[in-house]
């Protein structure tokens, strides 16, 4: 049941310090610095990835893309829905990974069945276990999460960022691209580490008293550069679908090329500060300047702290961590904007929590 929570969603997003703490166990060793992932496939011959998924479990693939383009892995992440073979860049040493949270969604199946017909290497990142994907591809690699009943996915997301970030160092030790896995000793403590930040994120956060500051707004913007994009990107779908408002997430960069015509003082822009660069800032900036107010997610020492209206704190740690715990704080400030609005939260209307047409 709900517990204490009037929804499952809230009961999944508390959830997650003990849901990333089952995703990780016997998976980092913070004594020795080492991840230990359990994968039999040989992967020794993989010299590129392709990451494809739907909705959230497609952000987590763009997130899994970024990690391992950062340690020099090429990688693509692909939307199951237009997957197609004869425009991929597939070759026999693609190793193909399907993020699935359910394992039976139709398009992510249909990219893992065409690929599987090529004979290249396949996982299936997933939390049912024996699922369709758990089942097709060569090994599942299962997130743990524990079963997830609200439709907007939460915990597994979560989860699925944490597995492929293993996954991310994994490979870039195997493929030994020379580019040394991504400041390995910190990600590893603060991965450990992770389960209590996120604890510390739930404990403190401020987005319910914020999401009653910026309900009646025209639309809601999502900004972030590099992982925090894809954490910009997952804020807004969480945001639509649970509130019906008008959501957009896009790289910050994209502002002034286009979205910046809509932006008024009825447009809060979010903006995801989670990377040491001003690039963020400016972006938001020009925002501002045409009467948007800003919330930044950033640690608070954050240059945007100058510009910004209103702060969702995030500790700073390694870029994983720190991007993750943002969408801690996005996926409270979508839940309560949406009981203000007092939305079907567990089942949005229109949507299914899994989609088994393509
Ligand atoms: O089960 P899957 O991870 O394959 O589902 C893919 C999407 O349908 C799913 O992530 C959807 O976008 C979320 N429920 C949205 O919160």
């Amino acid at each position: 049941g709900k517990g204490q929570f009037d929804h499952f969603m809230l009961k999944e997003i508390h959830t997650q310090p003990t849901s990333l703490q089952k995703t990780l166990e016997g998976r980092l060793d913070p004594a020795s610095g080492e991840i230990e992932l359990d994968i039999e496939t040989d992967l020794s011959e993989v010299d590129s990835v392709q990451l494809v998924g739907c909705g959230t479990s497609y952000h987590a693939a763009l997130f899994g893309a970024s990690l391992l383009n950062r340690c020099d892995v090429p990688a693509r992440a692909i939307r199951a829905s237009e997957y197609d073979l004869t425009t991929g860049s597939l070759t026999d040493n693609t190793l193909f990974i399907a993020v699935t949270q359910s394992g039976e969604t139709a398009d992510t199946l249909s990219a893992l069945r065409q690929v599987n017909e090529e004979g290249v290497e396949t996982l299936a990142v997933t939390n049912v276990v024996q699922s369709t994907a758990a089942r097709e591809a060569d090994e599942p690699v299962y997130i743990r999460a524990g079963p997830e009943i609200g439709v907007a996915a939460t915990k597994t997301f979560s989860s699925q960022a944490a597995v492929l970030t293993l996954l991310s160092q994994h490979l870039s030790d195997i493929v030994d691209s020379g580019v040394p896995a991504d400041n390995l000793d910190r990600l590893v403590s603060d991965m450990a580490d992770l389960p209590d930040a996120v604890e510390r994120v739930l404990q403190t956060s401020d987005a319910k008293r914020l999401a009653r500051e910026y309900l009646d707004m025209n639309a809601y913007f999502f900004i972030g550069r590099g992982l925090g994009c894809s954490v910009a990107k997952e804020g807004a779908l969480k945001f639509k679908e649970i509130t019906y408002e008008h959501a957009e997430g896009f790289a910050s960069g994209e502002l002034k090329h286009g979205p910046l015509a809509l932006v008024t003082d009825r447009t809060p822009v979010f903006a995801v500060c989670t990377d040491g660069s001003d690039k963020t800032v400016t972006n938001a900036k020009e925002a501002k300047t045409r009467g948007a107010p800003i919330v930044a997610i950033c640690p608070s020492d954050h240059q945007i702290m100058d510009a910004a209206d209103e702060h969702l704190y995030v500790p700073d740690r390694h870029p994983v961590c720190t991007n993750l715990l943002a969408n801690v704080q996005l996926q409270l400030l979508s839940y309560y904007c949406a009981t203000e609005l007092d939305r079907e939260i567990d089942k949005p209307r229109n949507l299914a929590k899994s989609v088994t047409v393509e």
